[in-house]
């Protein structure tokens, strides 16, 4: 984005200089391989609430927003802290799963739901996207699967093409909760795999071997009512090129509409965690070697012809739309329900009790059971905006300028510049286009691109988009 000038000098030798008026945050290696070396650490989320502020009184501020209509997209999300093991790697598990527990869990959910049907706040536009997420939704009986969906169908304002989620795993989903679900409406299944590998599955807790788990995948296909994603997990220990690459080339032959593709996290705690530090299981991927796995994925899916929509994932056909991840993204309001939910509503962030008998307690004394809230975080909406379009892979300069005014715009050349040189960015139609090593570290240039646009704006000029 910066002219070229002509002094007449030759240039120097060697990469730019990396511009000194840079926040270290932003600043790329330029010498090195971009993939593998541009960041020193890579961001595990790039958004981050401005100047959090608790609100006194949670209860009475969340009566008082539910009298206001609500305006913007929306999204709901009900949550289901059952699993019915706890997998080496993971930082969700809550509550073991036991059929005794899902109908009073359910019965809750459905009484939550009810509490505030017909509140300004809910009825008063469209939910574009519904997800039941965990845990492991899956994990509720047929019968409650049944009911839950049924009650977000008809207490909710769903959009007539609204997208509604289970998230699930192979375990347990037996023919009739995925026929349950179906029936009452669900329209797309997010499938925990992590790996085909059997050996490794069986070592991190997953109890289906690699043909359970393409078979049950390929029947729910076929069922050709819903989209069919999956989840894979890069750099857990004993994982190695190969076998990742076998798991993407599997999930490409089985034909699923999306897939994800998630970095591993170590989640402090965890039984994993715990066993490499006991010397027990070989550490994880390096995050270099996280790179190259992300690297050798990205090839795989866009050779095969996949179509790039976040960070994390890719859909095969138009079935699959990822609404809710988007709309997340995009800071939409989030209507939360279930123990340990977190929404959004009116600008105000809550979250509610994790302790799921708690939950069911508090929601029987006909209480909204929140955890916290926090005020609104003024935030132009020029910022979602730009942070929304460069999650999609590019950054359109048109809207770059329409959303921040030229001025704030031209500020931000020296850092887009940088990370062009970096290897990060790529001059595409209209703008930027992320490169594969822009891809793996795009929460780090979307932080940074937030922190610099948030920056600017502080500084006086204002944004021309409401
Ligand atoms: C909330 S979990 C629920 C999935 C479902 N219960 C299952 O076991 O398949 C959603 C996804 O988070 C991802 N996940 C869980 N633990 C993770 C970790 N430590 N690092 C990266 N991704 C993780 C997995 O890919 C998982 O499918
Ligand atoms: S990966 Fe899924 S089933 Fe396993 S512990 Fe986490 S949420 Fe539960």
């Amino acid at each position: 984005m910066t002219p070229a000038i002509d002094t007449g000098h030759a240039p120097p030798l060697g990469p730019p200089a990396v511009p000194p008026s840079l926040p270290a945050a932003a600043r790329a290696r330029i010498d090195g391989d971009p993939l593998t070396q541009a960041f020193s650490e890579r961001r595990s989320s790039h958004w981050f609430a401005r100047r959090p502020r608790p609100v006194d009184d949670p209860a009475a501020t969340w009566e008082a927003i539910l009298r206001l209509p609500r305006a913007g997209k929306t999204v709901a999300y009900l949550h289901v802290p059952f699993c019915d093991t706890h997998c080496l790697f993971c930082g969700f598990y809550k509550n073991m799963a036991r059929d005794r527990v899902s109908a009073p869990y359910t019965q809750a959910l459905i009484r939550e739901l009810d509490r505030d049907a017909d509140a300004p706040a809910i009825r008063s536009g469209p939910v574009h996207a519904v997800y039941f997420g965990g845990g492991t939704p899956t994990a509720l009986t047929a019968a409650d699967l049944h009911a839950a969906i049924t009650a977000a169908r008809t207490r909710l304002p769903l959009a007539p093409d609204c997208e509604i989620t289970i998230e699930g795993r192979v375990h347990g989903f037996d023919d009739d909760k995925v026929s349950a679900c179906l029936e009452a409406g669900a329209n797309r299944f997010s499938i925990g795999i992590q790996t085909f590998d059997t050996a490794l599955r069986r070592r991190y807790g997953r109890q289906a071997d690699r043909a359970t788990a393409e078979r049950f995948l390929a029947d729910l296909k076929a069922r050709d009512r819903a989209a069919v994603i999956c989840d894979l997990i890069y750099g857990l220990p004993r994982q190695t090129l190969d076998t990742w690459r076998e798991d993407v080339r599997t999930a490409i032959a089985l034909e699923l509409d999306g897939v994800d593709l998630y970095a591993l996290t170590l989640v402090p705690h965890s039984p994993l965690v715990q066993a490499i530090d006991k010397g027990a299981v070989p550490p994880a991927a390096s995050l270099g070697d996280q790179a190259r796995l992300y690297g050798a994925g990205l090839d795989l899916l866009e050779t095969a012809g996949w179509r790039h929509l976040s960070q994390a994932h890719w859909a095969r056909t138009t079935r699959e739309r990822n609404l809710y991840n988007q709309f997340v993204k995009e800071q939409a309001s989030c209507l939360a329900f279930g123990a340990g939910a977190g929404g959004l509503l009116a600008g105000h962030r809550y979250r509610l009790d994790g302790d799921e008998a708690a939950y069911r307690e508090r929601v029987a004394a006909g209480d909204k059971p929140l955890a916290g809230m926090f005020a609104p975080a003024p935030e132009p909406p020029a910022v979602a905006a730009v942070a929304a379009s460069l999650e999609s892979g590019r950054i359109a300069a048109g809207r770059l300028a329409a959303a921040l005014g030229p001025d704030v715009t031209a500020q931000l050349d020296p850092l887009l510049d940088h990370w062009q040189a970096a290897g990060l960015l790529t001059p595409a139609p209209g703008g930027f286009a992320l490169t594969t090593a822009g891809w793996f570290w795009q929460p780090n240039l979307i932080s940074a691109l937030i922190a610099a646009m948030r920056d600017r704006l502080d500084a006086g000029a204002s944004p021309t988009l409401a």
